[in-house]
């Protein structure tokens, strides 16, 4: 199976590659991913020589759940401290050594010239594209120090029309924020400069959890801290809004970023509009080797779909996604127990008897038994159930207008 897909006239050899984060900002580790099988790498964002890049620790805290460690990452890192004449010298190493992996790199510039001059300067060093941190939760630089630029429409289409401007060879990318009230408008502001895509999204502004000892909050730096940025597969949710929404009012091609874990997360962003996704906190957790199950796991899934090339499922939900209005209230639907495999762990039954609909009892053998006529298909047994398959939603007649 041919996984290449092609991104603003960029091959890259299967969609998957290596986000701008600590797993790209070393040569060393970014040549095992290449070796690995990864596609492509955004270097860390970097800056010209004169920015001060001053980092702290602990910069990073988990979110765990129960027993599940680090469904998502808050991290209140910075861009690299690796200035612009370091990252130039990487990338014409990389695209020496690895001349069919594509080398993306981040910039970030406090004015005008900087951000020309970082173009300018990883365009003749061999750089494949070039992608433009407007939303890292720490803020900009530049004149809103400590905002975000993705937060800011019309300054979003000034600074990504400052980049395009310089940008003679290679394509630009604006990397958003999903922390927006109108993700469209500034899809939109990055499509009126001229940008050729937009990389949807970025971590989210948070609050990563409170020492109840100390009252410190996390992570905590000599006892304070600041907001962290969250990553990791508890925001995919958020990604997944964000970029069906650019997909279906925008119309540039879009780089997936944001929670992906998965080759079935992967498959999800291509079907509401990525044409590859990026990678950051799945490596940072298990290491480059996830790209073995990425790669097995999409081509067997095309395989079986009768596909040629994950291009074809770039965008097939959009059409599915209506407005609330536009949702059929014509049938309705109510669950269905299967008694084989059910574990009698009495959730559906719990949660629908003080959270549902009252619909569920148990029987002598402590078998949930539904009422039809009570179960109104809220779905939420089905959410609950930690067997997989052990309650379905089933059609029924239709239902009657009132
Ligand atoms: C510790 C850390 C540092 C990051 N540094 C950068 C950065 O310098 N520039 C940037 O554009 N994104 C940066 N990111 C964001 C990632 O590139 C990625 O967009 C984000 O983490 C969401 O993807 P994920 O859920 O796969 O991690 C960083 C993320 C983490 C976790």
């Amino acid at each position: 199976m041919d996984l290449s897909v092609e991104l603003c006239g960029v091959k890259f050899s299967n969609p998957f590659v290596l986000s701008a984060g600590p797993p790209t900002d070393d040569v060393k580790m970014i040549r095992r991913a290449f070796e690995a099988g990864w596609a492509g790498a955004i270097l860390k964002t970097t800056s010209v020589e004169s920015e001060v890049v001053e980092l702290v620790y602990p910069m990073m805290a988990g979110l765990d759940f129960e027993d599940k460690k680090l469904i998502g990452l808050g991290n209140i890192d910075l861009i690299s401290e690796h200035h612009i004449d370091e990252v130039e010298g990487r990338v014409a190493e990389l695209k020496k050594e690895f001349p069919n992996n594509v080398v993306g790199a981040s910039i970030m510039g406090a004015k005008k010239e900087d951000w020309q001059t970082l173009v300018r300067r990883l365009e003749a060093a061999g750089v494949d594209l070039i992608e433009c941190s407007f939303s890292c939760p720490q803020g900009s630089m530049g004149e809103k120090p400590g905002a975000m630029v993705a937060q800011d429409p019309q300054l979003t289409k000034e600074v990504a029309g400052w980049v395009k401007a310089a940008a003679k060879r290679v394509p630009v990318f604006i990397k958003i924020t999903p922390m927006v009230a109108d993700v469209v408008e500034v899809g939109r502001a990055v499509k009126e400069s001229g940008a050729d895509g937009i990389t949807a999204s970025n971590t989210i502004p948070s609050l990563m959890g409170i020492n109840l000892d100390t009252f410190e909050p996390y992570p905590s730096v000599d006892g304070k801290s600041s907001y962290s940025g969250l990553s990791g597969a508890a925001i995919k949710p958020i990604t997944l809004h964000i970029i069906a929404e650019l997909a279906k009012n925008v119309g540039l091609p879009i780089s997936g970023t944001g929670g992906a874990t998965t080759w079935q997360d992967v498959v999800e962003f291509m079907l509401v509009g990525a044409t590859n996704v990026q990678f950051c906190t799945a490596v940072m957790r298990n290491g480059h080797r996830i790209i073995d199950d990425l790669k097995d796991g999409l081509t067997n899934y095309l395989d079986d779909k009768g596909m040629s090339g994950p291009s074809e499922l770039i965008g097939q939900t959009l059409p599915k996604i209506v407005t609330h209005p536009e949702l059929s209230r014509e049938y309705k639907v109510v669950a269905e127990v299967n008694r084989k495999t059910c574990v009698k762990d009495d959730l559906c039954y719990i949660t629908c008897r003080d959270a549902g609909h009252e619909a569920i009892e148990l029987d002598k053998e402590r078998l949930p038994v539904l009422d039809e006529e009570k179960c109104v298909g809220c779905g939420l047994c089905v959410a609950i159930c930690p067997v997989w398959d052990c309650v379905k939603l089933k059609r029924v007649e239709k239902k009657e207008k009132k």
